[in-house]
């Protein structure tokens, strides 16, 4: 595979899990990517642990400067802890030990995103001041077969390689390529985004 790599599978995930079941109101406290107008995100729930602050009364002019990172007093790549992070302590050792096993140097987005059952993430490639600076990790809370990630080069996805997202697997995705989910499994795909910076795992820096 050249789109994905499986760090390893099999991860203790049960008490991050079992937290997470068992206190259901945190799917409706951060809306911000479901609400997100024409995004891809309309099957998926997010728990923020860490993003940035969200930036509210921006022009439009500004939005775009702010997406290229050039607006003054803005630092889009600062996420900070949302009140999640300190809630779900069971999440703190999977970010800082996959932070030392990548010899990573900033800690930016962690989130925990579930789709339906039948629901998608429809196809995209992230931003590329976004994907220029963090690699992108996934740790899969719950996934049975039929939750799948897709990614490759071509927007028609004519040569996407294919993965399963499979409860305890950790892996790394070229997020800056175009990619999608579809959870065809009949239970919840429940994942943890965790994005580190990592210059020797980056050209640019
Ligand atoms: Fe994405």
């Amino acid at each position: 595979m050249r789109n994905f790599r499986v760090i390893k599978d099999g991860m203790d995930v049960a008490a991050l899990a079992l937290a997470v079941a068992m206190e259901p109101s945190r799917w409706d406290a951060d809306t911000f990517l479901r609400k997100y107008p024409q995004g891809p995100f309309g099957d998926t729930d997010t728990i923020m642990l860490r993003f940035p602050e969200i930036a509210t009364g921006l022009t439009d002019e500004q939005i775009e400067l702010y997406k290229q990172n050039l607006l003054p007093g803005y630092d889009q790549h600062e996420s900070i802890c949302w009140p999640a992070w300190d809630q779900l302590p069971q999440a703190h050792g999977f970010v800082f030990d996959l932070a030392q096993f990548t010899r990573a140097t900033r800690i930016g987005r962690v989130m925990i995103n579930r789709i339906k059952p039948g629901g998608r993430i429809f196809r995209h490639a992230d931003t590329p001041e976004h994907v220029r600076y963090w690699r992108r990790f996934h740790l899969v809370l719950q996934g049975q077969p039929g939750a799948v990630i897709y990614c490759g080069e071509e927007s028609d996805g004519s040569k996407d390689e294919a993965m399963q997202m499979l409860t305890g697997r950790l892996f790394w995705f070229a997020n800056n390529l175009e990619h999608e989910v579809r959870n065809e499994s009949s239970i919840d795909r429940i994942s943890m985004v965790i994005d580190l910076h990592c210059p020797n795992g980056s050209a640019s820096e």
